[in-house]
């Protein structure tokens, strides 16, 4: 396919992930986002967020001339592919809060020629798309569904190697949008503009569903003596249910699951179905989050003047992104009973409006003299860290509570610790 001028809006995980990728496909793309201190960022040849390869793409990109970055204000002209990646934050009541698409979408209705396709790849809930073309089909633009699926911490090389393509919309647009991602050898699947809407939506549900399922028998577990880890393993061989998303712990966080999974329970409601299923499944979650601080409190008492750790802040490794993670819930609720809280993450950082909280230069000094840990993250550096030698540095009663269940139990039992596991034997 020739070069084709793709103009993206927001420069956020999925869309500058996605700008570059395409610019690194020969595509002449420029990536447009509202906040200046990220445009400065990226001016001086840096990344804004940590993701793994992503730097290189972009480096690569820029010095072929095929990729530029701006602020909407000054945009010259709409590229024929115009791909939406602004975020669809949650409201109070869990809706999908649709401010930044509607005002993009507004901005392409002014100014695109007719012709031009619109790619929704930010998250918004089913029935959206069908409204948002009915304000583009004056201008003559079109407008197609192209949910994301990129994770976090590999979205580069999810990129490149996707497990499917997901677009909706008329067939002529659908056709355009394919060969743009030519040369991704993945299956297209191609629907109505809502279904490929649902698709998004259903999808992070079910993951979201594997892993609460998860942790509801993890919580057997802990009272029958069995251990989640080999049960979840025995579970996953069998090729109807797959191994991923099976890991017990202390639940899901990060910008997508916990906001896609209320937003799907609110637009079930408003349209008079209440979702049982996924109810369970946030309550299960919100629950799990929890059990670190059960667990201190049974082993310190009260947790007023306490010194605590908290191994990894992000919500997952490989990212600095730290939007509804586990660590941030729990490290609020711990310094509101009063403890004095160290965390620590290779990339991720917190800042507390209140509260006693620091952020720790290493693993070591997080937990030096600490009374208990919650490992919250399964970073490498965090997992295999020699925890014989750590929890030695501890204080009584050295509880190392580890919500990821990544850590070796009989490392900290060596070094005077106890450990205590999701669900983990
Ligand atoms: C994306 C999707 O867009 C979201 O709907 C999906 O559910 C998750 O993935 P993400 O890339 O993670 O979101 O969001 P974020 O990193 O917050 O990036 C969004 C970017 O859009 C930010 O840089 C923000 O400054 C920019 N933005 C926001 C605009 O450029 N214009 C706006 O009006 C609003
Ligand atoms: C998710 C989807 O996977 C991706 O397809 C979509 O486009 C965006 O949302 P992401 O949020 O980057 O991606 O992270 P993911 O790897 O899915 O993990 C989400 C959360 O689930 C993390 O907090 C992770 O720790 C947790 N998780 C994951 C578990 O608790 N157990 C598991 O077995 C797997």
């Amino acid at each position: 396919m020739d070069p084709c001028q793709v103009t993206v809006f927001g420069a956020g995980y999925v869309g500058l992930v996605t700008g570059a990728c395409l610019a690194a496909a020969g595509h002449r793309v420029e990536v447009l986002d509202v906040d200046r201190s990220k445009l400065e960022v990226l001016g001086r040849g840096e990344v804004p967020f940590h993701e793994p390869g992503l730097a290189d793409v972009i480096d690569a990109a820029v010095a072929e001339g095929n990729l530029r970055f701006g602020h909407p204000d000054d945009m010259a002209a709409c590229g024929e592919f115009v791909i939406v990646a602004v975020g669809t934050p949650p409201t109070t009541g869990g809706a999908a809060d649709l401010r930044f698409v509607r005002s993009v979408i507004d901005l392409v209705a002014r100014r695109a020629a007719a012709g031009t396709v619109v790619v929704m790849k930010s998250t918004v809930p089913p029935g959206t798309g069908g409204r948002l073309s009915q304000v583009l089909a004056p201008a003559g633009v079109e407008y197609t569904s192209n949910p994301e699926f990129l994770r976090e911490g590999s979205a580069v090389n999810d990129w490149f190697h996707a497990d499917r393509i997901v677009l909706g919309g008329a067939v002529a647009a659908v056709e355009r949008v394919t060969a743009l991602y030519e040369g991704i050898d993945a299956p297209v699947v191609t629907c109505d503009i809502a279904s490929a809407e649902l698709i998004k939506y259903a999808s992070n549900a079910f993951l979201a569903t594997k892993i609460s399922f998860a942790n509801e028998i993890a919580r057997l577990c802990d009272r029958l003596g069995a251990d989640v880890d080999q049960v979840m393993h025995g579970v996953g061989l069998d090729p109807r249910i797959g191994p991923a998303f099976l890991k017990a712990g202390i639940g899901y966080g990060g910008s997508c699951f916990p906001k896609d999974t209320k937003a799907l329970d609110y637009l079930s409601s408003v349209n008079g179905y209440d979702f049982h299923l996924l109810k369970a499944v946030i309550d299960v979650n919100s629950g799990q989050r929890l059990l670190p601080i059960i667990s201190l409190r049974s082993a310190l008492g009260d947790l007023r003047g306490a010194e605590i750790a908290v191994a990894g802040l992000s919500f997952k490794p490989h990212t600095d992104d730290t939007r509804e993670a586990p660590a941030l819930d729990i490290i609020e609720t711990l310094t509101a009973d009063g403890a004095h809280v160290r965390g620590y993450d290779p990339v991720g950082r917190v800042v507390l409006a209140a509260g006693s909280f620091e952020q720790a230069p290493t693993l070591a000094d997080a937990l030096r003299g600490a009374q208990a840990v919650v490992v919250a993250t399964e970073w490498p550096e965090i997992s295999g860290a020699d925890w014989c030698e750590l929890v030695a540095t501890m204080r009584e009663p050295r509880l190392v509570f580890d919500g990821r269940n990544c850590v070796d139990g009989a490392a900290v039992r060596a070094g005077g610790g106890t450990y205590v596991g999701v669900g983990r034997r």
